[in-house]
């Protein structure tokens, strides 16, 4: 039971989490809606941005601005939306938003089907106060733990230049994997200087090009791109991950979930500081210009991360 009560209009303490300036106030949840949908009040701090671009392959969204002006950006166009704004996000449909104003801005959010609500419950559970971590760096933290890379083991990284791939090529290799990179002619030298030896074209037919120099496939695998599991390419036996969910099943199938923990943060943090791990920006803006690191974002092609600064 959330927020609501039966009995009119009258409402008790509802549960509240706040992680890192964006707050989620629970009004009402499945057990409320017969499992129709979630109602959740959203807080968003002054120059922050809400999330990283994301789609909802199950979910559609709504929101209504009651407080402050939510900048929203939606399959490439951005718009601003103040109180008593309704702002539909359907399933499938790229979005983000943020707060570019001055003042706080408050939004009721109509989540349907209303499972996805608990995503801000076990988020706020899992992290410490004030916390921003990388999700990338986080899944590809998870990776490395499932695939638990001997030396000398060969993995292959399906989406290497990216945000997710970008950091788990710097830690398969320092875990001393041999890694098989698949990218663009124009990603060589950057996947080069994350440490990959062998860089494969991403265009041309993959399975020859790595049965050619491996005849019996690859130790490992991390797909973050593929939609279906690509163990073609996998030595019998062999470990496939995906943050996805298309690792397969059964023995050796992973599907990753970044799992924003102290202890990952403080892991990732030692990482960082001593050098194993670094962040590639491939560009960077303020936070008043997102909309054009997001139009780069569905135009570009990602080598690394793009960075927005707030203040
Ligand atoms: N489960 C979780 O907890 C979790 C956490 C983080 C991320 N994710 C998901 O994981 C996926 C990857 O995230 P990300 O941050 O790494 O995304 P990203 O930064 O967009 O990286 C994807 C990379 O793969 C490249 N690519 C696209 N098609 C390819 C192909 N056929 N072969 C090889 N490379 C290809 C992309 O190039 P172009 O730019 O040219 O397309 C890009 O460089 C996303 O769908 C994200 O939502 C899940």
């Amino acid at each position: 039971m959330t927020g609501t009560s039966d009995e009119g209009a009258a409402t008790h303490a509802a549960e509240r989490v706040v992680i890192g300036g964006f707050g989620t106030t629970f009004l009402a949840g499945a057990g409320d809606t017969g499992g129709a949908y979630a109602l959740v009040e959203h807080t968003l701090a002054p120059g922050l941005l809400g999330a990283p671009p994301h789609r909802h392959a199950r979910e559609d969204e709504l929101s209504y601005v009651l407080e402050g002006t939510l900048t929203v950006w939606r399959a490439g166009r951005v718009s601003e939306a103040g109180p008593g704004a309704v702002v539909r996000k359907p399933r499938g449909e790229w979005h983000t938003f943020w707060n570019a104003g001055r003042e706080p801005v408050r939004f009721l959010e109509v989540i349907s089907p209303p499972a996805f609500a608990d995503y801000f419950r076990e988020l706020g559970r899992i992290m410490p106060p004030g916390a921003a971590p990388d999700l990338a760096a986080i899944t590809a933290l998870a990776a490395l733990d499932v695939l638990a890379l001997a030396e000398g083991e060969t993995v292959l990284v399906i989406g290497a230049a990216g945000g997710v791939g970008s950091f788990f090529v710097q830690l398969a290799v320092n875990a001393g994997a041999h890694m098989i990179a698949l990218g663009l002619p124009e990603d060589i030298d950057y996947l080069r200087e994350l440490g990959a030896t062998e860089i494969l074209d991403r265009n041309a037919d993959v399975g020859t090009s790595v049965r050619e120099r491996h005849p019996d496939g690859a130790d490992a695998i991390l797909d973050v791109v593929s939609f279906m599991p690509q163990d073609s390419l996998l030595k019998e036996g062999g470990r496939l991950a995906s943050p996805l969910g298309t690792a397969g099943e059964g023995p050796g199938r992973f599907n990753l979930m970044a799992q924003p923990t102290p202890e990952n943060l403080q892991r990732l943090a030692e990482l960082l500081d001593d050098g194993t791990l670094r962040v590639p920006i491939q560009n960077s803006y303020e936070l008043a210009h997102a909309g054009e690191a997001l139009a780069a974002f569905g135009s570009t092609h990602t080598q690394g991360k793009l960075s927005i600064t707030t203040s």
